[in-house]
């Protein structure tokens, strides 16, 4: 239970646990204490060591809960992305396997594939299928395999086909992933372009 403060009447006001779990909308005039309110919040979650994540556009709510956690002492993974500073780069790829997790490798591939199709602008890879098949390997591959981005690009490029075997090859763990690369493996350049890239 979170205190929220008290009402006229100086009567408890707290949000409970399932509160929590719901989305909220909070809203405001200028100055009524929207960012103090969230900050509370964010405080409560450091303190009970939930997860969270803060986007902050402006950063003033940001520069708060950095000077909170520098002020309390957390036995908790704190990761600060701040992409205004050009001198502090933090490492994160999105396709590296969640160790220590009970997740699949194929629940992290479809968490991955829906997020891809939300920037794209649809809701689902219903009217994508190849775009969904195309995905789903080149994501497997890379989660297992442990790549970054920038090898990505090798394995849609036909000219790399030698480099791709190499790699099929140690996709054991997910054998139909790998069944399927072989079978992409056998398409000649120009079904192979319109298969993988659309052309
Ligand atoms: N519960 C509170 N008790 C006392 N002071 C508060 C409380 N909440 C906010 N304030 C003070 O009110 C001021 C404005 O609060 P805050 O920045 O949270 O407002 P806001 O709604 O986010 O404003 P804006 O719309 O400008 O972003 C701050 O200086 C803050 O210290
Ligand atoms: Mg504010």
């Amino acid at each position: 239970m979170t205190l929220l403060g008290f009402d006229a009447l100086n009567r408890p006001i707290r949000l409970s646990e399932e509160d929590t779990q719901t989305h909220r909308y909070v809203i405001g005039s200028s100055g009524s204490g929207k960012s103090k309110f969230l900050e509370w919040m964010i405080r409560g979650a450091l303190r009970e060591r939930q997860g969270f994540c803060l986007l902050d556009p402006h950063g003033t709510l940001y520069e708060d809960v950095v000077k909170y956690c520098s002020h309390e002492v957390f036995r908790r993974e704190i990761i600060l992305l701040d992409l205004s500073r050009p001198d502090w780069v933090v490492g994160f790829n999105p396709f590296q396997k969640e160790l220590g997790s009970q997740v699949d490798t194929s629940v992290q591939v479809d968490r991955l594939m829906t997020a891809v199709m939300h920037a794209w602008g649809t809701p689902n890879t219903d009217e994508t299928p190849t775009l969904a098949r195309v995905l789903s390997l080149v994501f497997t591959l890379m989660i297992e395999l442990d790549f970054t981005l920038p090898q990505a690009q090798h394995l849609i490029d036909y000219e790399q086909k030698e480099l791709r075997t190499q790699w099929i090859e140690q996709l054991s763990k997910t054998p139909l992933i790998q069944q399927e690369w072989r079978n992409l493996q056998q398409l000649k350049r120009a079904v192979w372009n319109a298969a993988v890239l659309f052309e």
